[in-house]
């Protein structure tokens, strides 16, 4: 039985709220409260016009991660096109590309595609990437969500003395994580397949754990599974400082969860977001291409940019590859 109330108010008064009327040229639906709007009625491209790209540029860095359905239209090199407005897109620096692109593709049935543990993508290199832009190429019949987390948002609620404590604390973030001690019930082939494929050249990276976001101003925690340690502590006092500040990232008032449709796109501010992928799938086939623009090294809430401690001299797709051909 329905209220008086629900009978008198259609359905399209109840969406209205949702509707962000900062935007014009697009239309931008909130999703959750703290992150996450779809857009609407938008075709992606390379030549979008410089208007509409420009609000929805302005919506990512509101709302933090964008989604968009049905852009079937976009293929490896559309997708690409698209990903250069927002700047120079780049390769993953250890996991090779699709053949004559610069694509990122999560295939769950080549083993190492479930980024299931919260990250922020790529943060063992200073110069992190600033955008990631998803397509969902393979979408199961059910699971495979993926959740973003405010990083923006969860610094904002520190209490003064944790943000105090936060803004002094530098980490290291490497590739070479413990991939493995994060997840319960791993299949030992995956840890073994990570090892090879993705840990093949090691990087180090030291960041700020509050950085201060180089468009919007705003201070986001910067933590995530790349993280080895905190500076200057002991590994188990690391652990803990990290546990309560990452704590503060993914609590679920800070996410949102996009239940993916093939040909859907999400779009992340990779400097004021986490992410996970929930490995609830089972063998069912899930593919997703990324897109990934280049970032700046962070910088520190007293304007100390974050620094490469390691980088390998040579890795490229081919070395990668061979790599891959002996671990099969
Ligand atoms: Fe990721």
């Amino acid at each position: 039985m329905t209220t008086t109330a629900q009978q008198s108010t259609p359905q399209h008064l109840f969406d209205e709220a949702a509707f962000d009327s900062d935007f014009t040229k697009i239309g931008v639906r909130r999703i959750a409260g703290r992150i996450g709007a779809e857009i609407h009625d938008l075709k992606l491209s390379g030549s979008l016009d410089d208007a509409v790209f420009a609000e929805l540029n302005a919506a990512l860095l509101k709302h933090k991660v964008v989604f968009l359905r049905g852009q079937g239209h976009l293929d490896d090199a559309e997708h690409q096109a698209f990903g250069a407005r927002f700047g120079k897109t780049v390769a993953h620096p250890t996991v090779p590309a699709r053949e004559g692109t610069r694509i990122f593709e999560l295939d769950a049935s080549k083993g190492g595609g479930r980024a299931d543990s919260w990250h922020t993508d790529v943060t063992f290199i200073d110069a992190f990437p600033k955008v990631s832009i998803l397509r969902g190429v393979t979408i199961p019949a059910y699971g495979g969500d993926t959740v973003w987390a405010n990083t923006a948002a969860a610094y904002e609620g520190l209490p003064e003395h944790l943000k105090q404590l936060a803004e002094r604390l530098w980490a290291v973030h490497s590739n070479d994580y413990d991939y493995g001690a994060q997840r319960a019930d791993i299949d030992p082939s995956r840890i073994a397949h990570h090892q090879k494929v993705f840990v093949s050249a090691v990087f180090e990276a030291e960041h700020p754990i509050v950085h201060v976001h180089p468009e919007t101003g705003e201070r986001a925690l910067l933590l995530g599974h790349f993280i080895k340690r905190i500076s200057g502590l002991s590994s188990a006092e690391s652990a803990r400082i990290f546990e309560i500040l990452q704590n503060r990232v993914i609590r679920l008032e800070n996410t949102v969860r996009w239940s993916w449709r093939q040909d859907d796109v999400a779009i992340w501010d990779n400097r004021a977001t986490q992410h996970y992928a929930i490995n609830d799938y089972g063998n069912q086939p899930r593919v997703v291409r990324r897109v990934t623009v280049e970032g700046v090294a962070a910088v520190s809430v007293d304007g100390t940019r974050s620094r490469t401690r390691t980088r390998p001299e040579a890795v490229n797709d081919e070395q990668i590859r061979q790599v891959i051909a002996q671990s099969a």
